[in-house]
Parts: C-alpha cells; sequence; structure tokens
C-alpha cells in the first residue's frame, strides 16, 4: 500500500508538533441514561493515541457522533466520550465545547507536549457533511489549521467523503493510523485470497443496505448465510409468507433474481422465532419458514437453522460476519445471533467481525474478543471495501 503510517511520521519526530487525528468515537449511547453503552471505538484508537502521546505530540483528536443536522446539538454532544477517553488514556482529555470555534482555538493553543485535546462533534458544523466543495473546504481549513501534520484512524468513517476525512488530508502531512492500517490489512486479505471455504455471514435489518455487497461477494464466497431481519425479503422471494416480519416489498423481485444466480451458495434461515409483538416480552414460538402465521412476526433464527449454518461454518478457513441474526438486544431473541457468533469462534478458520452492531453484539453477549480472528470498527466503511468501492478517506491517504 502506497500510504505512510504513523510510524513514519514517529519516525519524523513528533515532539511539540500538533498532530491533528480523525477518530471514529461514534460510540452507541444509552437512551435513557445518555451512558456510553460500547466503548469499543474508544478503545481502538488508543494504540495510535498513546503512541503519539508517548511521542511528546500535542494531539488534537476530532470525530463525528451520531447525525447532528450541522448544527449544536447537546444529545450529540462528545463530552462523555472525552470523559472516557481520559479514563482510558489516564491523563485527562481537554474538551472543546465548539468544533473550530473559540474554545477550540484556546484548547489547541493550551496544550502542553504529550497533552490530548478532543474537539466537538464535527457535524455540528455544515461544512463537515457538505455535499459543496467549497463549504467542506472551507471548514477542512479552519480545522487543518489545528494541526501540523494529520492522522486518519477514523476506520469507521473512511467511507465517507466528509471534511474531515476527505478534504484535510489534502492540506496537511498526511498518514494512516493504527487501527485504518489494521482494518485495510485484514479487509484486504479477504478480497485477494481467502483461504478457502470462504463462508459470509450477513444479517441485520436491510437488504437494500446489502444487496451491493452480496453482489459483489458471490462470485467470491463458497458460501453465503443470511439471517437477520433481511432473510424475510429473501423469504418472500423463495414464495413463503412472512406474516408481518420486516419486509422490503420493492426488494423481492431483486432478491429473487440474487437466488437464481447464485448457484446454490446462498443458504437461507429453515426455522425462525416468530413473536406476537416486537417486544422483549412477547409470546414467541419456533416455527418453520413455510409456517409463519400471518399476524406474527420473526424476530430470530430458530435452533435448526443455527445448526445448519454452524455445520457451513464449521468447515470453514475464512469467515466475514456483518448483522446480527435477530434482534439480540431482546434475551428472547439473542440466541441466533450467539449461537453464530459461538460457531464462528470454534471454527479453525481466520474469522473477521464487520461492523458496529456484530461488534457490539460480541460484546453485549460477553463472548470472548479474542476468539475472532478481528472485529472490525467499520460497518458500513468494511461492507464498501468489500464491494470493491474507493473509500473517499483511503484514496485521500493514496495522494
Ligand atoms: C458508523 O457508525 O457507521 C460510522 O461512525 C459512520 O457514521 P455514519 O453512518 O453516520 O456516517
Ligand atoms: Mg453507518
Amino acid at each position: 500500500m502506497s500510504i505512510r503510517t504513523l510510524d513514519d511520521l514517529l519516525a519524523e519526530g513528533v515532539s511539540g508538533r500538533r498532530v491533528l487525528v480523525r477518530a471514529d468515537l461514534n460510540v452507541p449511547l444509552d437512551k435513557q441514561s445518555g451512558a456510553i453503552s460500547d466503548d469499543g471505538r474508544i478503545r481502538a484508537v488508543l494504540p495510535t493515541l498513546g503512541a503519539l502521546v508517548e511521542a511528546g505530540a500535542k494531539v488534537v483528536v476530532c470525530s463525528h457522533l451520531g447525525r447532528p443536522k450541522g448544527a449544536p446539538d447537546p444529545q450529540f454532544s462528545l463530552s462523555p466520550v472525552a470523559e472516557r477517553l481520559g479514563e482510558l488514556l489516564g491523563a485527562p482529555v481537554h474538551f472543546a465545547t465548539d468544533t473550530v470555534g473559540d474554545s477550540a482555538r484556546s484548547t489547541v493553543a493550551d496544550l502542553a507536549d504529550g497533552q490530548v485535546a478532543l474537539l466537538e462533534n464535527l457535524r455540528f458544523n455544515a461544512g463537515e457533511t457538505s455535499k459543496d466543495e467549497a463549504e467542506r473546504g472551507a471548514f477542512a481549513d479552519q480545522l487543518a489549521a489545528f494541526g501540523d501534520a494529520y492522522v486518519d484512524d477514523a476506520f469507521g468513517a473512511v467511507h465517507r467523503k466528509h471534511a474531515s476525512v476527505f478534504d484535510v488530508p489534502a492540506r496537511l502531512p498526511h498518514v494512516a493510523g493504527r487501527l485504518v492500517l489494521r482494518e485495510v490489512e485484514v479487509l484486504s486479505t479477504l478480497t485477494a485470497d481467502p483461504e478457502r471455504p470462504y463462508v459470509v455471514v450477513l444479517g441485520g435489518s436491510k437488504v437494500s443496505d446489502k444487496l451491493a455487497v452480496i453482489e459483489a461477494l458471490l462470485p467470491t464466497v463458497d458460501r453465503l448465510l443470511i439471517g437477520g431481519g433481511m432473510c424475510f425479503t429473501f423469504l418472500k422471494a423463495q414464495g413463503l409468507e412472512v406474516g408481518t416480519s420486516l419486509l422490503e416489498k420493492d426488494m423481492v423481485e431483486t432478491c429473487r433474481n440474487l437466488l437464481e444466480r447464485s448457484n446454490g451458495k446462498i443458504m437461507l434461515p429453515v426455522d425462525v422465532v416468530v413473536a406476537d409483538a416486537f417486544a422483549p416480552d412477547a409470546a414467541h414460538d419456533t416455527v418453520r419458514v413455510d409456517g409463519i402465521p400471518s399476524h406474527r412476526l420473526g424476530l430470530d433464527v430458530g435452533p435448526e437453522t443455527v445448526a445448519g449454518f454452524s455445520a457451513a461454518l464449521s468447515s470453514a478457513k475464512t469467515i466475514f460476519w456483518n448483522g446480527p441474526m435477530g434482534v439480540f438486544e431482546m434475551p428472547a431473541f439473542a440466541a441466533g445471533t450467539r449461537g453464530i457468533a459461538e460457531a464462528i469462534t470454534k471454527a479453525d478458520a481466520f474469522s473477521v467481525v464487520g461492523g458496529g452492531d456484530s461488534a457490539a453484539a460480541v460484546r453485549a453477549l460477553g463472548l470472548d474478543e479474542s476468539s475472532f480472528g478481528h472485529i472490525s470498527t467499520g460497518g458500513g466503511a468494511s461492507l464498501e471495501y468489500l464491494e470493491g468501492k474507493t473509500l473517499p478517506g483511503i484514496a485521500a491517504l493514496e495522494n
């Protein structure tokens, strides 16, 4: 890869220099308390930040959180993230209450060597996500003024053509951070020459989000296992009734076409857990996929499906998994996701977990993270990488 890395930057010496780090600290927050419910993305960026701190840089971190609409919105403040980051680093993080305003300017100016600042949410500024090059560029100018060098460690956001991801690296000496480097190394082995059998498990709610990756993966994979909310559109495409389950009607024809062209590589559930309602305490049963009652909705894959998918996974040498098999946040509908996750850890394979939700599921279900080969911090980003798309954030580092 023709990309300069953090080690190249460290070799130049960063002591006393301001290094602007784009991180993806877009962590899930508890709806009730606002507390960080999974800090995996914060921990993932520690190797890069730790190395810069140790080398005596003035470290200026920036990130987005959620999808605020280009103006400050307190529910999306990075303030709790600054606190958690400080705990993990073992040193306070200086938090700026704006992104490029007075607070940011004085926070950055006051940094001592080896100290870390976090700017407020990038998406509080319309310039960050603007489609207008000039508007994005103007914001990128303001951000770039805070650094003598730029490190991209925001793998989860490399598929976004946003100011902090795409335009800032055009304005500063730029390198890939440790996380971005590791993610790209791992994902490139999946696209280049995966050891076979190569089995992909896809779940999650929306087929429309996954169509492009299914198209791209079909020629490459040996097996494609489909569960999660998206499986019902495929089951419908097979002519089955899916009750009140999640269904993307306008995708049925596309799914039928994919099934026809898949040479039998696609495996769908044979049984599902159906419930009266989308609720943790809803009455539920396991039924065969040809017996889904018209008034009930599927919220998980059933035990026979788990057994079948697990058998396919047991002989795999390479596994990629994106998307939960059911509503794992509700214990009654978590068995499918847990079963598949366990089958992946038992396989004698190099396994990659892609995506915020599946990574969060691994941790929420108390599974041992170290029994997976790699847990990606990027959902959309890892899928777009596997689709073979050009990722703006990576392209910007290559220039
Ligand atoms: C994510 O969580 O997918 C990344 O942080 C990117 O966020 P976005 O989908 O809102 O751009
Ligand atoms: Mg996303």
